[in-house]
């Protein structure tokens, strides 16, 4: 859709506009669009208590409940209470293995319908290949899955034998852009865009309410030269919308550790470019070894990637394996088995500081107090695996040599092939006033998912230091890590516009003004 032919129906108001077309975005643009969550005839649920209390309005659509009620009492891996309670109803006791039926039934209800845009820089979805690793390979493909469109039965289409409950990333990405067509959403997105403003305006003299202008660029194909190319041309567009949803995700800017040689051609900041170069045909067995950096699931990732390549790793992070602060030691072995087979390297293949008297013999640096390392012996239960915990980076040299260093101050310098810096990622909130700092837990620091994600009301995702009413957020940037609990966020922000709507005298949705006045 183009954005300028929006804007020239002059002084509209567009009822929602939702920055991000990732799989936050696109669950909220499928429940924005008639499709509403209902307890089921038959439909039961083996949590007791939350059966009883769905069976007290079957009637009413989970949009209309009162969300709080339902979720008092629950429990589960995710912080927010409605994410919680939405994938325990899309996927009952998930978390013991069990495949309980859901108990909603989806109807499809056009007059609910809220009209909406949303914005996203590549396809719906697209940006999935930029995600953390959390969200990537790993997760069971159920976890993955959006409403109404089963993605077991769709990769069963796909492909003639599905392996395991695991879906690529590529076929998660192919999901999402077919589930937006299947679901007919797409005359709600509009692709190609890089947002550069929202803010707050003011209402005028005319009576038109304060709302929010949304700016930015959008890219459209131009003429096709006499050479068959075409220029493609960004385009500026604004919008007016009663309600924003910021659903950017929070992986735009890979984190950077600060030190000497980091720009250097060989040291990646993203999973991304191992696996180009791997498609490249870069890496294998003869390679030197891969540098990892960092102790997330994204390394880990890199680590099982290089790793099924038969190409050593040096595995560098700062923590102790032990640290209960890691990650691996929080996710259940039994649904992770990767991960903890990651976890089990780190522990069992450490990097020894009083090195023996042959490794010392092979020290090839000059400088003395530092070691050399030759690649990771191949007689260990892990061949090709070495873990630096408690140790970090303190430069890269162009002759691809990285020199690490202990929490006691020893050096080790070892010679790789790529270093990948993977320690996480930055949202750019370029487009809001000081980069939404003032949004956050602790405002005036930068917003992150893990250390200061914006500040929300947990059961309706409101903004709660917004200029204005009606701006929401939703996914990593209010702290929701996993795809899987994503769509808590499009149930509490849905329910609380359908609320307002409800409550409201209008058609539409009406100015927040008027109702929280
Ligand atoms: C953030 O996004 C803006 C466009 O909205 C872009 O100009 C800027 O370079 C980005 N910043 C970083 C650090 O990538
Ligand atoms: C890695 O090594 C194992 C054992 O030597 C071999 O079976 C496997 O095919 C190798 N994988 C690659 C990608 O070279």
């Amino acid at each position: 859709m183009d954005l300028q032919d929006k804007e020239t129906t002059s002084g509209e108001i567009i009822p929602v506009v939702i920055v991000g077309n990732g799989p936050s975005g696109i669950c909220l643009s499928y429940l924005l669009s008639g499709y509403t969550p209902y307890l089921s005839p038959e439909g039961w649920h083996p949590n007791a208590l939350l059966q009883s209390k769905l069976a007290e309005r079957p009637h009413m659509s989970l949009l209309e409940q009162d969300l709080e009620y339902l979720c008092e009492g629950l429990e589960g891996r995710s912080s927010n209470p409605v994410a919680v309670l939405f994938d325990s109803l899309l996927l009952p006791d998930s978390d013991f293995g069990l495949d309980h039926t859901s108990p909603l039934e989806w109807r499809y209800e056009p007059q609910r319908a809220v009209p909406h845009l949303v914005l996203g820089k590549g396809p719906p979805g697209g940006a999935w290949h930029a995600m953390e690793g959390s969200m990537l390979t790993l997760s069971l493909a159920n976890w993955m899955e959006l409403p109404g469109l089963k993605l077991k039965d769709w990769m069963r289409d796909k492909r003639r034998n599905v392996r395991n409950d695991r879906a690529t990333p590529a076929e998660i990405a192919s999901y999402y852009q077919h589930y937006v067509s299947q679901m007919s959403l797409e005359e709600n997105f509009a692709c190609g865009t890089t947002v550069t403003s929202v803010s707050r305006e003011p209402g005028e003299q005319d009576g038109s309410p304060p709302c929010w202008r949304v700016s930015g660029l959008q890219r459209r194909e131009g003429e096709i030269l006499g050479d068959g190319c075409s220029v493609a041309e960004e385009v500026p567009f604004s919008l007016l919308a009663h309600n924003v949803v910021l659903a950017t995700g929070t992986h735009d800017v890979p984190a950077r550790l600060g030190v000497e040689g980091e720009s250097l051609p060989f040291v990646c900041h993203s999973f991304w470019e191992l696996e180009a170069a791997i498609s490249r045909g870069e890496l294998d067995r003869s390679s030197d070894p891969v540098l990892v950096v960092g102790a997330g699931l994204t390394a880990a990732d890199a680590v099982l990637a290089a790793h099924h390549l038969n190409t050593s790793v040096y595995h560098v992070f700062r923590r102790p394996v032990t640290d209960p602060g890691l990650i691996f030691n929080q996710l259940p072995k039994l649904l992770y088995p990767e991960y903890h087979k990651v976890h089990q390297m780190m522990t069992q293949q450490q990097h020894q500081s009083t090195l023996s008297p042959p490794e010392q013999a092979q020290n090839l640096h000059s400088t003395p107090s530092s070691s050399s390392h030759p690649p990771p012996s191949s007689s260990s239960s892990y061949p090709g695996y070495l873990s630096f915990p408690c140790h970090r980076v303190a430069a890269f040299h162009p002759d691809r040599k990285c020199v690490l260093e202990s929490d006691s101050g020893e050096q080790a310098v070892v010679q790789v092939s790529k270093a990948l810096v993977l320690i996480g990622a930055h949202p750019n909130l370029s487009f809001l006033h000081n980069n939404g700092r003032p949004l956050g837990v602790s405002p005036g620091e930068p917003i992150s998912c893990r250390r200061n994600p914006i500040d929300v009301d947990p059961f309706t995702n409101r903004v709660l230091a917004a200029d204005g009413p009606g701006m929401y957020a939703m996914g990593p940037l209010v702290g929701e890590n996993f795809v899987r609990f994503l769509k808590g966020g499009a149930l509490a922000i849905a329910g609380d516009l359908s609320k307002r709507r409800r409550w409201g005298s209008g058609e539409d949705v009406v100015p927040a003004e008027v109702l929280d006045s």
